[in-house]
């Protein structure tokens, strides 16, 4: 997307983050569990989106050996529908691969559409259900798994 940069998280944007998140989640993260993700969490990988100085996006992800627990995905309302939530995952997937991690995983809402159809196209399938699994409402959450033979 024309102006917008992708790029690793930097401390500068733990504030922008949590602020973000606000916007975009029903229990957002706090700036203080931002701050010890990307300060403190020798295995999280965070990638910011940036336009015009401001983050509108940002991806997270857990490096566990060869596997990649992808923790959060957020793009600012604005800035939904244009692909930048495809393209901040794609980034995300790239550095992990550069870390050794060859496959992928996390959990959805299956209310969520939007991040379903990010991340089928994206080449995650479905592979098992958390009952009950999101506090705030009782949701199942959807298990899905990006696997280098499904590549
Ligand atoms: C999920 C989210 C990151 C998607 O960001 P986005 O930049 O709008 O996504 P993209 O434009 O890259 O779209 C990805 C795919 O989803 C589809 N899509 C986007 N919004 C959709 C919607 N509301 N319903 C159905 N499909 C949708 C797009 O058509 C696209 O598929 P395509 O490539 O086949 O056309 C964004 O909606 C968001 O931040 N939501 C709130 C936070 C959230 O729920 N995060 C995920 C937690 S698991």
């Amino acid at each position: 997307m024309e102006g917008v940069i992708i790029r690793l998280t930097e401390e500068k944007d733990i504030h922008e983050m949590a602020e973000l998140d606000k916007i975009c989640f029903r229990v957002p993260w706090s700036e203080v569990s931002f701050a010890s993700e990307i300060k403190e969490n020798e295995r999280a990988l965070y990638v910011t989106a940036e336009a015009d100085g401001k983050v509108v996006g940002y991806a997270g992800m857990w490096v566990i050996f060869d596997e990649g627990h992808i923790t959060n995905v957020a793009v600012h309302p604005d800035f939904r529908g244009r692909h930048l939530g495809r393209k901040i995952v794609e980034f995300l997937i790239a550095e992990g691969e550069k870390r050794g991690v060859s496959s992928q995983t996390l959990e959805v809402r299956p209310s969520n559409a939007a991040a379903l159809a990010l991340y089928r196209g994206e080449g995650f399938c479905e592979e098992g259900r958390r009952k009950g699994y999101y506090e705030d409402n009782g949701e199942d959450a959807i298990i899905m798994w990006r696997r280098i033979t499904e590549r």
